[in-house]
């Protein structure tokens, strides 16, 4: 069988779905905007493997009611309720200046419902310059859609098969991790013809203002992600890595600070990963992570990263 994810041209840089990506190290979804800040100010985005743009509905979104976001201990809590400008803005307005940028652009894809999941999906499908899809039904934020399309697998089976009838282009289904076994809704995805998986969106959480005595985010609860996620997310891509192996590109998103905290969620099964809630606090934390990765594969002898993909799971406990 030909081999989903193959090497290319340098030790980072690697083939899938017929895209070549120059290094595994991408922007996470609504943790880098849609680029253009970070490209237009700070630095190249030339630089990184992908980026997965904030989550695209059909209508434009207000988002959720103040306050959207709180620091916890080792992370930050947010319910932005997928606050966007409309698929037709996006590929009228914005996806020009970002395709001016060499890397790999990657849409998030919202519905509130099936028709509207595949009303984005058809428009991003004839958009030049966007590679594939990442279907969002993992957003703990919202009241219609999200996480109600990913977290039961009979839902997720249908909508993804819906979403593959409506593109040519490779789709990652975006999975929770508010359900009780992942491997469920991997299973359903992977049935439904998702071409790779993204694990994983936020842990729903709360934070109570102990002065005001009241939740801190508007909406109550929000989706937990940086640090404190890092062992979930790290356990969830091994597992499902554990079921498909090399069929199913699994891509780790959840926790990812630096390079060493990447290399846990590659050695667990990832072929690549998004880097998120760092952005806040270090615009350059995806830079950084790349010269991480191609220090740690020179120190260790390694020729290509893809040679560490699922190497945890080789260790057998007698
Ligand atoms: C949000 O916009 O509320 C977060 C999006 C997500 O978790 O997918």
């Amino acid at each position: 069988m030909e081999r989903k994810v193959k090497p290319s041209d340098s030790p980072l840089s690697f083939e899938m779905f017929g895209i070549r990506f120059k290094n595994p190290v991408w922007t996470a979804s609504g943790c880098f905007s849609y680029g253009l800040e970070v490209a237009e100010n700070l630095y190249d985005i030339s630089q990184l493997g992908a980026v997965v743009v904030k989550g695209l509905s059909f209508k434009p979104r207000q988002g959720n009611p103040p306050q959207r976001i709180a620091e916890t201990p080792c992370g930050m809590l947010n319910s932005i309720g997928l606050q966007n400008p409309g698929v037709e803005y996006f590929v009228r307005e914005i996806l020009p200046k970002l395709r001016e940028y060499d890397t790999v652009i990657i849409a998030n894809v919202f519905g509130e419902d099936r028709e509207e999941y595949v009303k984005v999906t058809e428009h991003l499908d004839r958009a030049d310059g966007v590679s594939a899809l990442e279907l969002n039904v993992s957003c703990p934020n919202v009241k219609k859609g999200g996480i109600a399309f990913g977290s039961d697998p009979e839902t997720l089976y249908s909508l993804v098969k819906s979403v593959k009838q409506a593109t040519g282009k490779p789709v990652l289904v975006k999975l929770s991790p508010n359900v009780t076994n992942i491997l469920d809704t991997a299973t359903a995805s992977v049935e439904g013809g998702a071409d790779g998986l993204v694990l994983i969106n936020t842990l729903l959480g709360m934070a109570i203002d102990v002065e005001k005595e009241q939740p801190i985010i508007g909406m109550k609860t929000g989706g937990l992600s940086g640090p404190a996620i890092l062992p979930v997310a790290v356990r969830m891509v091994y597992q499902v890595y554990e079921k498909y192996g090399a069929d199913v590109p699994i891509i780790g998103v959840g926790g990812i600070s630096d390079h060493r905290d990447g290399l846990q969620h590659i050695l667990a099964g990832a072929v690549a990963l998004q880097i998120g809630t760092a952005n806040f606090y270090d615009p350059y934390a995806p830079l950084k992570v790349i010269k991480g990765l191609e220090d740690h594969l020179k120190r260790k002898g390694y020729s290509h990263f893809l040679e560490l993909v699922g190497k945890a799971h080789k260790l057998k406990i007698n």
